[in-house]
């Protein structure tokens, strides 16, 4: 199922909040990341710059047709061989990645669902040991221009907590002016 309130306003608005290679750089993905996955890719915002910033393959999952159709067709005119775009519903059933496959897992926009403990036991599934775990999220203060509504945005602390309790370690936080936070793990 769809996790709550994760439509977005279109492309073009919703890709002036953030600056997404800078945010994945900070965040520690690099050329010596291999392969990734990401939850809920939506428009390919990071999709795109995650591909051409490491040395493997980007699963891209998506539980809405016409994003994953839109995020393949884009991949193949780019001729960006490294973009595998999934059709899924992550939450009904998990990523289908093998355990212990992936470097990094990407958690952007997406930690405000219902049930954040189910997502983050798939992420460590699929991590290799020493694998990394990004997440963004907006900041919780309600001047910014878009996200979900207070009451489910997680706050960073929501995060830590959640995180920890997957077994993930080494949290590392950062402010990514101007509306969003970030923070990695370590499996
Ligand atoms: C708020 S958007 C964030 C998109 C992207 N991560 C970004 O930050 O630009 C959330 C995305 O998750 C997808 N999504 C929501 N529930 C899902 C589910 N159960 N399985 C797979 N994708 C899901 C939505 O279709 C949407 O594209």
């Amino acid at each position: 199922m769809k996790i709550r309130e994760s439509g977005m306003p279109e492309q073009d608005m919703w890709e002036t909040f953030f600056d997404p290679h800078a945010i994945l750089v900070t965040l520690g993905m690099s050329s010596q990341t291999v392969d990734v996955a990401e939850f809920g890719c939506g428009y390919g915002t990071f999709t795109f710059p995650a591909a051409q910033i490491i040395k493997g393959t980007i699963f891209a999952i998506d539980i809405e047709p016409e994003l994953i159709s839109m995020v393949g067709d884009k991949a193949r005119k780019q001729h960006l061989n490294n973009i595998n775009p999934v059709l899924r519903d992550f939450m009904a059933d998990g990523s289908g990645l093998p355990d212990e496959s992936m470097d990094y897992v990407m958690l952007f926009n997406i930690l405000h669902l219902d049930n954040p403990a189910v997502l983050l036991a798939e992420a460590w599934r699929i991590l290799k040991k020493g694998g990394l775990a990004g997440i963004i999220h907006w900041n919780h203060d309600p001047s910014t221009p878009r996200g979900p509504s207070l009451a489910i945005r997680p706050k960073p602390e929501d995060c830590m907590r959640w995180a920890e309790s997957a077994k993930f370690h080494n949290p590392s936080r950062y402010d990514l002016k101007p509306y969003h936070y970030g923070i990695t793990f370590m499996k």
